[in-house]
């Protein structure tokens, strides 16, 4: 968005318009006069608050759906009393239904106290049509349902909700969901809407998507049948968007997609991530790029290239393996053995030989014998990376995976969770104490949650770090000396203040 909208100025006199974003501009508008209307009723100010679960992406959907609702009236809170509650979902794991399932039933006990509020469920869980008709059945107090693929349409929605509930009750309709849920999740998404007003969590650093959805169809992985067909934006509107944050202050952007390396392939005139990367290195003012994820099938050596020679791009890596063994690499479809993935990172490491290296890690796939498990545990030591993600194989109805044969007994994949997990810690704990007693710097990023006078911070290669601060640092690149090493983590102080 180049020029603010004045939302105050749109004719709701006028019929809808048909494109977009426009057609949202009018129905924000719309909102905002009904949102008005209500807070004068109230004699308050609405309240929203939106909860997030899962990944970088839904953090960065729900920082758009903010900014459609703080265009609207709506103040953020944490609280889940407020006028306006959403779950942006995720679907990865069957832990995180399970968790907003249970959460619901709470959010209906509030409900029950106050039947003004509204309770909207979006992102990757409502791709399911299944998980859709069982909220339709048992959760009726539930208002709004969209999915991943039209986040853009959060005013409409909204719009369209209030107005049923308020016809309803003029109609004095009674019971939960009076005038009906409104559902409207789509199968995929034919285009990217642009511009439209977002709030970020944080004013100096930002996420910045520069594709949707996947094409890797890993075996286990439900996140292409809910973000849908791999598509790219283009390069000028990502390099517009980044200039635009910086211009207002973002020093560190997070460039996001579920596999950025193939990023560009969808485009009309197509461009590598390596290339996109190098532009981005180009902004003045921007300080930091880090990126996220990448598939290692897909590791080019000229982004490998691009990353040595650019003086932003962060020493970090994600690099999911997965696992370590050749054969469960096959049945999970991904593409490379684990030779190859050994020799990528001594590729990576031989450019960038402070890079600190993350993955994630699945045990327990279909099939997995203790010699494949160890394969992985093989991994993990000759890697040596600075942190994992560890995850127990969870069954995702839908995905190939899920109807082979030999599902690993529970008992026998919790002590391999907890082998792995243990030979993760002590590693990392080497590891991460590697810059102990130089000097570092650090992007000052909140105030710390347990140290009065301290703050947290980020080193280039991601690793956190305390530090004595003060709130007018925030958002600065400082130098930090460090002192202490506490395995994952440092504490520090500002080089030059006290000594060191
Ligand atoms: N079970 C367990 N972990 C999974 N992941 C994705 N799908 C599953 C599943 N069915 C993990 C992968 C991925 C991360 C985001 O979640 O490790 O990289
Ligand atoms: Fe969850 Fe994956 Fe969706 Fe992210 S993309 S919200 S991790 S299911």
């Amino acid at each position: 968005m180049n020029q603010p909208i004045d939302f105050d100025q749109i004719d709701l006199m006028l019929p809808p318009p048909e494109q977009e974003p426009d057609r949202q501009y009018y129905f924000t508008a719309k909102a905002k006069r009904y949102a008005a209307e209500e807070s004068a009723r109230l004699g308050r100010p609405l309240t929203c608050c939106i909860q997030t679960f899962g990944c970088q992406m839904n953090s960065r959907d729900s920082e758009k759906l903010l900014g459609i609702l703080m265009q609207i009236g709506y103040r953020e809170t944490n609280d889940e009393h407020a006028d306006f509650v959403l779950y942006n979902t995720c679907t990865v794991r069957e832990n995180a239904n399970k968790r907003v399932y249970g959460r619901l039933g709470y959010l209906n006990t509030v409900k029950k106290r106050n039947p003004d509020m509204l309770i909207a469920l979006c992102g990757c869980m409502m791709q399911e049509a299944q998980v859709v008709e069982k909220i339709r059945t048992s959760y009726r107090f539930v208002d709004i349902i969209f999915g991943t693929h039209n986040i853009f349409k959060l005013a409409e929605l909204w719009c369209r909700r209030y107005e049923a509930r308020r016809d309803a009750v003029r109609k004095d309709a009674a019971g939960p969901g009076k005038g009906g849920m409104v559902v409207d999740v789509w199968d995929s998404a034919d285009r990217i809407v642009e511009d439209l007003p977002v709030e970020r969590k944080y004013p100096f650093k930002s996420g910045v998507n520069i594709m949707f959805g996947c094409n890797n169809f890993c075996s286990y992985c439900i996140v292409p049948y809910v973000r849908g067909r791999e598509r790219s934006r283009r390069p000028e509107d990502i390099l517009a968007e980044i200039r635009r944050l910086v211009a207002d202050g973002v020093v560190e952007v997070m460039l996001l997609g579920q596999n950025v390396n193939s990023y560009g392939k969808t485009l009309d005139e197509p461009v590598t991530f390596a290339e996109l990367l190098r532009q981005v290195d180009q902004i003045e003012g921007l300080e930091r790029i880090r990126f996220m994820t990448s598939h290692p099938k897909d590791l080019s050596d000229e982004l490998i290239r691009a990353m040595a020679e650019s003086k932003k791009v962060c020493r970090h890596l994600h690099l999911p393996v997965q696992s370590g063994s050749s054969r469960i690499l096959k049945e999970m479809n991904r593409r490379y053995t684990k030779e190859q993935y050994l020799e990528l990172v001594e590729r990576i490491r031989r450019a960038m030989p402070d890079i600190s290296l993350t993955t994630d890690i699945i045990v327990g796939f279909p099939g997995e014998t203790e010699e494949d498990f160890l394969e992985t545990m093989d991994v993990v030591e000759q890697v040596r990376y600075d942190s994992a993600f560890t995850f127990i194989y969870s069954k995702r109805t839908g995905t190939p995976a899920a109807k082979m044969e030999n599902q690993v007994p529970e008992d026998v994949v919790k002590d391999r969770f907890d082998r792995l997990l243990k030979r993760i810690q002590e590693i990392s704990a080497e590891v991460c104490g590697r810059d102990l007693h130089t000097v570092q710097k650090v992007l000052a990023e909140e105030p710390d949650d347990h140290l009065d006078g301290y703050l947290t911070g980020r080193m280039d290669n991601n690793t956190v770090v305390h530090f004595p601060g003060d709130a007018s640092m925030i958002g600065k690149i400082v130098d930090v000396y460090l002192e202490e090493s506490k395995g994952f983590y440092y504490m520090g102080r500002t080089a030059g203040a006290g000594g060191g």
